[in-house]
Protein backbone atom coordinates (compact mmCIF):
# COMPACT_ATOMS: atom_id res chain seq x y z
CA UNK A 1 0.00 0.00 0.00
CA UNK A 2 1.42 3.73 -0.90
CA UNK A 3 1.71 5.83 1.72
CA UNK A 4 2.69 9.68 1.57
CA UNK A 5 5.10 11.79 3.91
CA UNK A 6 5.12 15.54 3.71
CA UNK A 7 7.72 18.09 4.83
CA UNK A 8 7.60 21.97 5.34
CA UNK A 9 10.66 23.79 4.43
CA UNK A 10 10.91 27.74 4.62
CA UNK A 11 12.62 29.86 1.33
CA UNK A 12 13.21 33.83 1.57
CA UNK A 13 13.44 35.10 -1.72
CA UNK A 14 12.63 38.66 -3.77
CA UNK A 15 11.13 38.59 -6.95
CA UNK A 16 9.68 41.32 -9.20
CA UNK A 17 6.29 40.34 -11.66
CA UNK A 18 7.34 41.77 -14.90
CA UNK A 19 7.34 39.91 -18.97
CA UNK A 20 9.70 41.27 -20.95
CA UNK A 21 7.24 41.18 -23.99
CA UNK A 22 4.34 43.61 -22.27
CA UNK A 23 4.41 47.19 -22.49
CA UNK A 24 5.46 49.27 -18.95
CA UNK A 25 1.66 49.95 -19.21
CA UNK A 26 0.73 46.43 -19.56
CA UNK A 27 3.03 45.32 -16.49
CA UNK A 28 1.58 47.67 -14.51
CA UNK A 29 -2.18 46.03 -15.32
CA UNK A 30 -1.12 42.21 -15.10
CA UNK A 31 1.07 42.71 -11.87
CA UNK A 32 0.31 46.05 -10.32
CA UNK A 33 2.57 47.29 -7.00
CA UNK A 34 4.40 43.55 -7.93
CA UNK A 35 5.95 45.37 -11.36
CA UNK A 36 7.87 47.64 -8.57
CA UNK A 37 11.14 47.81 -10.44
CA UNK A 38 13.14 46.83 -7.37
CA UNK A 39 10.99 43.73 -6.57
CA UNK A 40 10.11 42.43 -2.85
CA UNK A 41 10.73 39.48 -0.94
CA UNK A 42 8.39 36.73 0.47
CA UNK A 43 8.85 33.91 2.89
CA UNK A 44 8.15 31.33 1.25
CA UNK A 45 6.37 28.16 2.67
CA UNK A 46 7.45 25.16 0.09
CA UNK A 47 5.39 21.58 1.31
CA UNK A 48 7.23 18.64 -0.31
CA UNK A 49 5.00 15.26 -0.34
CA UNK A 50 6.37 11.80 -1.40
CA UNK A 51 5.03 8.77 -2.13
CA UNK A 52 5.60 5.41 -1.82
CA UNK A 53 5.79 1.67 -0.04
CA UNK A 54 6.73 1.83 3.63
CA UNK A 55 10.23 0.84 3.53
CA UNK A 56 9.96 -2.90 5.29
CA UNK A 57 13.28 -2.20 7.10
CA UNK A 58 12.91 1.56 8.11
CA UNK A 59 9.46 1.79 7.86
CA UNK A 60 9.36 5.25 6.06
CA UNK A 61 7.97 6.25 2.83
CA UNK A 62 11.46 8.56 2.41
CA UNK A 63 13.60 8.82 4.76
CA UNK A 64 13.65 12.56 5.87
CA UNK A 65 17.61 13.45 6.12
CA UNK A 66 17.48 12.39 2.35
CA UNK A 67 15.23 14.46 1.19
CA UNK A 68 16.32 17.26 3.56
CA UNK A 69 19.48 16.74 1.25
CA UNK A 70 18.18 16.82 -1.99
CA UNK A 71 15.73 20.11 -1.22
CA UNK A 72 19.15 21.90 0.60
CA UNK A 73 20.93 21.01 -2.52
CA UNK A 74 18.55 21.89 -5.24
CA UNK A 75 16.42 24.63 -4.04
CA UNK A 76 17.94 26.47 -0.95
CA UNK A 77 21.29 26.47 -2.28
CA UNK A 78 19.98 28.32 -5.60
CA UNK A 79 17.28 30.02 -4.04
CA UNK A 80 17.16 30.95 -0.65
CA UNK A 81 17.47 35.14 0.18
CA UNK A 82 18.50 35.42 -3.85
CA UNK A 83 16.02 36.98 -6.57
CA UNK A 84 14.40 34.85 -8.35
CA UNK A 85 14.72 37.25 -11.41
CA UNK A 86 18.38 36.72 -11.95
CA UNK A 87 17.81 32.45 -12.24
CA UNK A 88 17.99 31.18 -15.42
CA UNK A 89 15.43 29.23 -14.77
CA UNK A 90 13.46 32.42 -14.68
CA UNK A 91 15.30 33.97 -18.23
CA UNK A 92 12.61 33.29 -19.87
CA UNK A 93 9.81 33.20 -17.68
CA UNK A 94 7.97 35.43 -14.89
CA UNK A 95 8.78 34.13 -11.71
CA UNK A 96 5.61 33.99 -10.39
CA UNK A 97 4.76 31.54 -7.16
CA UNK A 98 2.93 29.63 -10.08
CA UNK A 99 5.94 29.50 -12.35
CA UNK A 100 8.50 28.58 -8.47
CA UNK A 101 6.14 25.93 -7.63
CA UNK A 102 6.68 23.88 -11.43
CA UNK A 103 10.31 25.20 -11.56
CA UNK A 104 10.39 23.61 -7.26
CA UNK A 105 9.08 20.46 -8.63
CA UNK A 106 11.03 19.95 -11.62
CA UNK A 107 14.23 20.39 -9.49
CA UNK A 108 13.21 17.47 -6.67
CA UNK A 109 11.64 15.16 -9.16
CA UNK A 110 14.74 14.89 -11.14
CA UNK A 111 16.78 13.68 -7.53
CA UNK A 112 14.06 11.34 -6.49
CA UNK A 113 13.05 7.98 -7.97
CA UNK A 114 10.15 7.86 -10.50
CA UNK A 115 7.21 9.09 -9.30
CA UNK A 116 7.66 9.55 -5.68
CA UNK A 117 7.31 13.05 -5.98
CA UNK A 118 3.52 13.84 -5.72
CA UNK A 119 3.16 17.17 -5.05
CA UNK A 120 4.98 20.98 -3.97
CA UNK A 121 3.08 23.65 -2.20
CA UNK A 122 4.00 26.84 -1.95
CA UNK A 123 2.27 29.29 0.38
CA UNK A 124 3.27 33.02 -0.58
CA UNK A 125 1.49 34.91 2.24
CA UNK A 126 -0.93 34.05 4.38
CA UNK A 127 -3.68 33.73 1.78
CA UNK A 128 -2.40 32.85 -1.37
CA UNK A 129 -0.92 29.25 -2.26
CA UNK A 130 -0.20 27.45 -5.50
CA UNK A 131 0.13 23.66 -6.61
CA UNK A 132 1.99 21.81 -8.92
CA UNK A 133 0.94 17.72 -9.29
CA UNK A 134 3.15 14.84 -10.69
CA UNK A 135 1.30 14.85 -14.23
NI1 LIG B 1 5.33 38.76 -4.74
Amino acid sequence: MKAYFGRRYMLSASHRLHADRFTPEQNRQAYGKCNNPHGHGHNYVVEVLVSGPVDPEKGMVIDLADLDGIFAAQVMERFDHRSLNLDPAFAGQVPTTENLCQVVFGLLEDCLPAGRLESVRIEETENNFFESYRQ
